[in-house]
């Protein structure tokens, strides 16, 4: 299904299902506009997926949904609760309800893979020694790296990293997960792994996700819905199934690997 200029009925009203929704949301860098008025609505327990070429805004979009980018007009909401203007001491409270796999991984070097798991909950919680080290090992065991607590991350490979950061980023149970290209670098089968690890985490903790990759299989296999970001706005919002025979030619080029007529 392709949609021109989306703006979904729900985006502005009340939705007891949505988790977040970003309303007519603007962002600027001097005399770059990366997104024109994005109407986002993320329904609770679903994975989306947001796809667009290098440069599209999709880390610039998720940063908004945790309010590490303001937008310069426009709204976010988590929940029924308006975030993009709270003040920093009530965003510290809901934070934690977030987690975020960064691009890179972004583990501390000078921390092991248990202390990296770890952090947060130290950050954010009085538990115990004892009942941190029960839970790091919980969280390292569900991304299949128990017995990795002691291990650094420059003894890791690329997946092990990611699989350690996903491992921090469910520390907290937070009920929505945002993902950024967790895939690139690693080889089909790790990558695959990342796959069937964001189904599990749906699967076993309920959790809604929203993953932005320029993987297509990855897209394909995990999404319940995908939309693709192209010059600031949505181009496309549907289905795995619907993507695949969607007719714009931008989204099919993106999808089919090539690049658009006009790009040379
Ligand atoms: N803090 C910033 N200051 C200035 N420009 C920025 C800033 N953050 C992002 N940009 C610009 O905004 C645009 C969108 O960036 P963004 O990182 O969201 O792209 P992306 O879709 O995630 O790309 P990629 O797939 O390569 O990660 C880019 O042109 C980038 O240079
Ligand atoms: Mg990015």
């Amino acid at each position: 299904m392709m949609v021109k200029n989306i703006t979904p009925p729900d985006s502005t009203s009340e939705d007891p299902s949505a988790i977040v929704r970003l309303v007519n949301v603007h962002k600027r860098f001097g005399s770059l506009l990366v997104l024109n008025g994005v109407n986002l609505t993320l329904r609770k327990g679903h994975t989306t997926v947001i796809i667009g070429e290098s440069g599209a805004g999709k880390s610039v979009l998720l940063s908004h949904i945790v309010r590490l980018i303001r937008p310069d007009r426009g709204e976010v909401y988590f929940h029924d609760q308006r975030i993009d203007n709270m003040p920093d001491r009530n965003l510290s409270k809901i934070r934690p309800r977030f987690g975020f796999l960064f691009q890179l991984s972004a583990l501390f070097d000078s921390m092991t893979a248990g202390g990296n798991v770890a952090f947060p909950i130290e950050e954010h919680t009085r538990k115990s020694r004892r009942e941190i080290a029960k839970i790091v090992q919980e969280k390292l065991a569900m991304v299949g790296l128990d017995g990795l607590q002691e291990n650094w991350p420059a003894d890791l490979s690329g997946g092990q990293k990611k699989r350690v950061a996903l491992a921090r980023a469910i520390a907290l149970d937070p009920e929505l997960i945002l993902y950024d290209e967790p895939t690139t670098g690693l080889d089909p089968p790790r990558a695959d792994e990342i796959n069937e690890l964001i189904l599990k985490l749906k699967r076993e903790l309920g959790v809604t996700s929203v993953v932005v990759t320029h993987d297509m299989a990855s897209a394909l296999k995990v999404a319940d819905r995908i939309v693709m970001l192209y010059r600031g706005d949505f181009i496309f919002d549907g289905t795995p199934d619907s993507i695949e025979s969607c007719d714009d030619e931008r989204v099919r080029c993106f999808v089919h690997g090539r690049c658009t007529p006009d790009a040379l």
